[in-house]
């Protein structure tokens, strides 16, 4: 591919959903698939400055640019590389960095989502184009609506390689799937991504993950804005949705992890209902 920008730009990395290409003048532009939509996009910029705005340590978009014909975002470059990257060559300090992490999320979530779409609304959508039967999605949907709005910033994606590492500390950046909400729900989905997310699943990773999961969850709950029975009423739905656009490892484990909920929370079953 040739340059986008300037004498040389470089590639930097890439995602599942775009490029980033350094512009040299301490900017990025990401440039996205065209299977990007551009409601996700504008989101992206909206969401990225509304958390700034608020304090959220967060990359917030300068502007967005298109190049070749294919929609960018410009970014301040940072500095460092994700939180997982770091944790692999410092793993002996991942319970701090974890504690720091969901200590930006609970920080978030005492913000308000302000014009983001409504959370219950994603789910309540991901959860009818989703493959459970009719059945199963009619009665999740009614569920779904007996519980709280809520009006947090959620980030809907926090996982371990959306946070960057930079020498002026942790760095939230991919804000679109952001959306004003219920803390919980997007607690869960942080406790589902660190389970079972895109990346390696070998059996150690797996223990390592588990682990992991559950020291977010507890420092995250130490917080104070939820309790553990409020992540409880959440996981049902959050893990049904999820379903929709799940393309990720460690699957039986999460058929089982999704079963347990639904059944806890009386909705049903996944595959016998
Ligand atoms: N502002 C930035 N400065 C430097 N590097 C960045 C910046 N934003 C993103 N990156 C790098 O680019 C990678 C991809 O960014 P991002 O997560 O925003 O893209 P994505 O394609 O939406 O990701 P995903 O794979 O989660 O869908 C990040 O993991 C990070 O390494
Ligand atoms: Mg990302």
């Amino acid at each position: 591919m040739s340059a986008p920008f300037g004498e040389q730009p470089r590639l930097m990395a890439r995602g599942e959903s775009a490029q980033l290409f350094d512009l040299g003048n301490g900017q990025v532009l990401k440039l996205f698939r065209d299977s990007v939509s551009d409601e996700m996009i504008a989101r992206e910029v909206d969401a990225s400055c509304h958390a700034y705005a608020c304090g959220v340590p967060a990359a917030a978009a300068v502007g967005r640019r298109a190049w070749d014909g294919r929609r960018g975002i410009v970014y301040p470059r940072l500095d460092g590389g994700t939180l997982m990257a770091w944790i692999r060559r410092n793993p002996m300090r991942a319970g701090w960095a974890l504690d720091r992490m969901a200590a930006i999320q609970a920080a978030m979530h005492r913000e308000s989502g302000g014009a983001l779409r409504p959370l219950k609304q994603v789910l309540a959508t991901d959860i009818a184009y989703g493959p459970a039967s009719i059945a199963l999605q009619r009665t999740a949907i009614a569920y779904l609506e007996t519980l709280p709005d809520g009006d947090a910033l959620t980030h809907g994606d926090f996982h371990l390689g959306n946070v960057m590492m930079t020498p002026q500390g942790m760095k939230v950046i991919d804000w679109s799937k952001a959306a004003a909400g219920h803390p919980a729900a997007d607690a869960v989905r942080s406790e589902m991504l660190m389970r079972f997310g895109i990346g390696p699943s070998d059996w150690v990773t797996n223990l390592w993950r588990d682990w992991a999961a559950g020291r977010l969850r507890k420092s995250y709950l130490a917080a104070g804005t939820l309790t553990p029975r409020d992540m409880d009423l959440w996981r049902p739905v959050v893990a049904l949705a999820w379903l929709r656009a799940r393309n990720a490892g460690r699957t039986p484990a999460f058929h089982r992890y999704l079963d347990d909920a639904l059944r806890s929370s009386g909705i049903g079953r996944l595959h016998q209902e």
